[in-house]
């Protein structure tokens, strides 16, 4: 009898621990799958361009710059046309405060040029500096930030990657982008997609919330976003500002912007979190793999960059439970099984 009732709390007893550490993975996952459904409710109207455009046809956008090649029509941004060695940008006015954040952008590009005879794409940013003129797809080069390229054209002929190719970068002013070589000693992940001269819609998505940096594509008119790049551990300030822009050189492409909608997404973040001044973040990315290994990982949902002091606490709290319930539990069928054999002996 003595023993059975041991056997029994033993079970009990390992299972706790797991039992616990399950609810804070619950837990966690809460936090992190916090997915926006595009409803317009969270949109930030200042931080979006949407049709119609606001001040189409007079000099005055108020929430958006551009500059360079780019044309405004009623249906859309055009940051360059299908011309040779054009450059063009469109920048947001406000700079940005959200700590967590979605974008939305619904692009077009397309043009006459044949396979591999069109160039050479959209940089999406956010960054410190804005309407900078450069060479990094019409943007100044060592930019503080982020950068997703959205890139048509292989420079680098030695390459067995498909391109149009979709990678992201992190700058903290002191790296520079290397062109001939697409950008891949710099960049942290990326993904082939066939975004161009597409007939029907196509958009990109950029989530960015508590250091994991998400894009996904939805370009095959299926109504469903597509991971592209996924990546924890990514520091970005607050007070930047989003930006496109694009370039052509030898080739071309119409590369046009239809809307670009920014989300806040509802995070909660701890007391430390809130009292660090998000302003002074420098730009940068705590990989704890190699940043190749991040791409073709399907999960990713647990790579969630260092644990941060609560969930460190949480984990100690659970450890620290288990071990009392099961000292208890060891002690009262310790004690039983003396009275036990009191009574037998
Ligand atoms: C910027 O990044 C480089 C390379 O990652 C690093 O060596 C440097 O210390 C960083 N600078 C600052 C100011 O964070």
């Amino acid at each position: 009898m003595a023993a059975l009732y041991k056997k029994d709390h033993g079970w009990l007893c390992s299972l706790l621990p797991f039992f616990l550490l399950l609810l804070v993975v619950i837990r966690l996952q809460v936090v992190i799958g916090d997915v926006t459904d595009g409803s317009s409710e969270h949109m930030k109207r200042e931080h979006s361009l949407i049709k119609p455009y606001q001040g189409v046809g007079s000099s005055s956008m108020p929430l958006w710059d551009f500059g360079g090649s780019t044309i405004l029509t009623s249906q859309y941004v055009r940051l360059t046309p299908d011309e040779r060695s054009r450059e063009g940008s469109i920048w947001n006015r406000a700079s940005c405060l959200l700590k967590d954040w979605e974008l939305h952008v619904q692009f077009h590009i397309h043009g006459g040029g044949k396979k591999n005879l069109h160039g050479d794409g959209i940089a999406l940013w956010y960054t410190r500096d804005r309407l900078s003129p450069g060479p990094v797809f019409g943007s100044k080069d060592k930019f503080h930030g982020l950068a997703i390229f959205l890139d048509t054209y292989p420079n680098d002929e030695t390459t067995e990657r498909v391109f149009p190719y979709i990678s992201v970068m992190v700058n903290n002013g002191s790296m520079e982008y290397e062109h001939g070589k697409d950008g891949r000693s710099v960049e942290l992940a990326g993904c082939t997609a066939d975004l161009r001269n597409q007939k029907h819609d196509t958009f990109l998505a950029v989530r960015y919330s508590r250091g994991r940096l998400t894009v996904m594509t939805d370009i095959e008119d299926k109504n469903e976003w597509k991971n592209c790049i996924d990546i924890s551990g990514v520091r970005l300030p607050t007070g930047y500002f989003f930006g496109a822009s694009a370039a052509t050189g030898d080739l071309s492409d119409n590369h046009d912007i239809i809307s670009m909608k920014l989300f806040q997404l509802m995070v909660e973040h701890t007391p430390e979190e809130e009292n660090i001044d998000w302003t002074k973040i420098e730009p940068s990315v705590n990989l704890l793999k190699s940043p190749k290994d991040n791409v073709d990982d399907p999960t990713g949902n647990f790579r969630n960059g260092p644990l941060t002091g609560w969930k460190i606490f949480l984990l100690l709290l659970c450890a620290l439970l288990g071990i009392i319930v099961c000292a208890v539990v060891g002690a009262v069928v310790f004690q039983k099984r003396k009275e036990k054999n009191k009574r037998f002996y």
